[in-house]
């Protein structure tokens, strides 16, 4: 792709890079290529699991180490940023776990600990760390906040269990959020990305259906994690100032099918229908 320096000038902090299949690392690649400045941030844990030591040497940032279900870490992160970059232009939050889904838990019998745990660090996180930066003063006016989200939180994949619901609450902490920062001219917005194979992605059991159906299904096939990466660089520069509180689709067109072509033969053939 080819810098267009839509981001020039542009400060920010990017949640969620673990390793390199992680969207926040595709995401802080096309921004770094816009032009922007931002730091990386993920969970304390994440030094020891993941690599973003290695983006942040590639992207030239600082990393600064929270866990975003944690009022005091994320105080202590905004006044970081501040002292770094004054105030900034943008928040990406791309942080997600389902614990229940991890330990393969079904959604019939939820553990309601690890339940609250996947609702406060897929969605309330979302929440917190815009209450930290709003108290902090640290977002500029035109700034705009992003997350990622999945079409789970409009209508229900069957393996997909708890994470349909903390991504309904994190559209609906956009919409809600969405429209109390207007007056101070902050936006905030959620793409709904295609299933990608990432950690958290591949953390759910019959991911690999779900991608494989996805890919039929969409005109354009699943979007890549570059892609949305792409994607997001719009949404952080001024050129999508008068849009908010949207779920906005990165899914090769997948939200718009009904039946594709492409799973007509397949379901013929499994469900032995005879052609008429
Ligand atoms: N992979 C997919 O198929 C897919 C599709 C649509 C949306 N998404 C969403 O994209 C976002 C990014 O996920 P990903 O797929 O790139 O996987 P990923 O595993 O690379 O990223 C998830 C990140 O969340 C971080 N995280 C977990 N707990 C945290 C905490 N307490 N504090 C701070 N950070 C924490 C992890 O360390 C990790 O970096 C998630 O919100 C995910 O639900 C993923």
């Amino acid at each position: 792709m080819e810098r267009s320096g839509l981001l020039t000038g542009k400060t920010g902090v990017i949640f969620g890079a673990l390793n390199e299949s992680s969207i926040a690392w595709a995401i802080a690649q096309s921004a770094y290529r816009e032009g922007a400045q931002f730091a990386l941030s993920n969970a304390p844990v994440a030094k020891r699991l993941g690599t973003l030591e290695g983006l942040a040497k590639q992207v030239n940032s600082p990393v600064i180490w929270a866990d975003a279900t944690k009022d005091q870490d994320l105080l202590a992160l905004f006044h970081e940023l501040k002292e770094h970059y004054g105030q900034i232009d943008f928040i990406v939050h791309a942080i997600g776990m389902g614990v229940n889904v991890r330990k393969r838990r079904p959604y019939e019998n939820l553990n309601y600990d690890w339940y609250a745990k996947t609702l406060d660090i897929s969605a309330i996180s979302l929440h917190r760390i815009i209450k930290h930066a709003m108290h902090t003063e640290a977002l500029r006016s035109g700034a705009s906040i992003l997350t990622l989200s999945y079409i789970g939180a409009q209508r229900s994949f069957s393996h997909y269990s708890e994470m349909g619901d903390a991504k309904a609450l994190l559209e609906s902490i956009v919409r809600t959020w969405g429209s109390r920062l207007g007056d101070q001219n902050i936006r905030i917005n959620a793409i709904s990305q295609s299933p990608t194979r990432t950690t958290a992605g591949q953390g759910i059991s019959g991911f690999d259906a779900m991608f494989e159906f996805g890919d039929r299904m969409s005109p354009l096939g699943n979007a890549d994690a570059a892609s949305c990466g792409d994607y997001a660089v719009t949404l952080l520069s001024d050129l999508t100032r008068m849009v908010t509180m949207q779920t906005l689709y990165n899914d090769g067109g997948f939200s718009g099918m009904g039946i594709a072509h492409a799973m007509v033969e397949p379901m013929m053939q499994i469900l032995d229908v005879k052609k008429q």
